[in-house]
């Protein structure tokens, strides 16, 4: 009885921030636009609209991406080989036969808790907030907020010191010292460090959110507690309603389709999986493989699931990206959400529509 009052306290809590947050987002994001500061205009997630994939730079790629030895054979991964197309042809089909469902894993193959090992606890999770120089006053309402209830495990990427985070953080604000771009080389070059990090954490969960985004952080460990850490999960949900298609231009015209989540409403990885991603993905590979695709650093870490490790995404719908209607989110399931970002569409402010919060009497909440 008492562990159910503190979840419903806590339910409240996390309620009460969500509309805090919003409103207050909705200003910060406001006052951003009306400023136009010179500072990065366009969104990662918009980039991914226009993406047009050169599979000759994808075959290059695939080439190009060598482990080294110690690495190759430490993980149990082999590479994947450009010539091997039954193996391509496998992952497409999986894909194309997922587009319906948009949901190609079975949640209960492996995700039966331990009973050996205990449960996956918020001290597990790594959770990295990609940020950059001209954002950093987003980061006033993440520690006023969702960061209190995650201090040991929020970790902030930047692309600049700046001493006052740094002590705000207790020293969780690291500088990449990636370029302050929003290009994908400087996308890139942040994801490439965040997943060095979470690798040498030794941390069970790797998740990856902006920082225009707010975490339920109980929601979070609720939902990470329902998969198996050692297992092959990649948690997210994807901006697009179909995989991210191009044609093979050097072979017969077959696709190379895949789906990725969108790192405007966060995802998440395994250990599991990212560990099989080492060749790949670790000391710089990341960049060095987006740089090859000519893709932004989500899509990438979907290239990786499903082309070089030919494994899948597992749609989870409570992660919530601006791209989406967030006006939409029923407030009766609004507590198990697990991320809300926030933004504009159009001339409507895209935010979580929460009853009793008038914006004009008090714009600070
Ligand atoms: C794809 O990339 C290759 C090598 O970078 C280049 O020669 C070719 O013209 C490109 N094709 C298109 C359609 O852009
Ligand atoms: C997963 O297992 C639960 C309980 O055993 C069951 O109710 C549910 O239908 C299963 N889901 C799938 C997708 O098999
Ligand atoms: C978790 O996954 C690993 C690797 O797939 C497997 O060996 C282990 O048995 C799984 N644990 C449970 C409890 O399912
Ligand atoms: C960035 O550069 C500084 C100064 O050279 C260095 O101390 C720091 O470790 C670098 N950061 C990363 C993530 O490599
Ligand atoms: C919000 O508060 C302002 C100032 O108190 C008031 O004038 C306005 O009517 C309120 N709006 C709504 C929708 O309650």
């Amino acid at each position: 009885m008492p562990g159910r009052c503190v979840r419903v306290v806590l339910k409240l809590v996390a309620l009460w921030m969500v509309c805090f947050l919003a409103v207050e987002l909705y200003f910060t994001a406001f006052v951003k636009l009306q400023s136009n500061d010179g500072g990065p205009a366009v969104p990662q997630s918009e980039m991914v609209r226009h993406i047009v994939i050169n599979n000759s730079d994808v075959r290059a790629a695939s080439r190009s991406i060598k482990a080294p030895e110690s690495l190759a054979s430490r993980t149990t991964v082999n590479l994947h080989k450009v010539s091997d197309l039954s193996r391509r042809e496998r992952s497409i089909t999986s894909v194309k036969s997922g587009s319906e469902s948009k949901q190609p894993n079975n949640r209960n193959s492996s995700t039966k808790p331990s009973k050996s090992r205990r449960q996956t606890e918020l001290n597990d999770i790594f959770i990295s907030v990609k940020t950059s120089k001209w954002y950093h006053d987003r980061l006033d309402l993440i520690l006023e907020t969702w960061y209190i209830m995650a201090r040991d495990q929020v970790y902030f990427f930047t692309d600049e010191d700046n001493d006052i985070y740094r002590h705000r953080t207790r020293g969780h604000l690291i500088n990449t010292n990636c370029s302050s771009t929003y290009d994908r080389y400087a996308l890139c070059c942040k994801m490439s460090i965040e997943y060095d990090t979470f690798i040498a954490s030794k941390k069970r969960w790797f998740c990856h959110v902006d920082d225009d985004t707010y975490v339920n952080v109980p929601a979070l460990v609720t939902l990470l507690q329902l998969y198996n850490d050692t297992g092959d999960w990649y948690l997210g949900k994807p901006s697009l309603s179909y995989p991210l298609k191009t044609r093979d231009l050097d072979g017969a015209g077959q696709q190379i389709a895949f789906w990725f989540a969108t790192g405007g409403a966060g995802f998440c990885l395994s250990r599991g999986i990212a560990l099989k991603m080492v060749p790949f993905a670790s000391g710089g590979r990341l960049v060095t493989a987006c740089r090859k695709i000519r893709l932004p650093d989500d899509c990438t870490i979907g290239y990786f699931v499903y082309i070089s490790l030919n494994k899948q995404l597992t749609v989870v719908n409570q992660f919530h990206s601006h791209l989406e209607g967030l006006w939409r989110i029923n407030l009766g399931n609004i507590a198990n959400q697990v991320t809300f970002s926030y933004g504009q569409l159009g001339t409507r402010r895209n935010v979580v529509q929460i009853p009793g919060y008038n914006d004009s009497y008090d714009p600070s909440r």
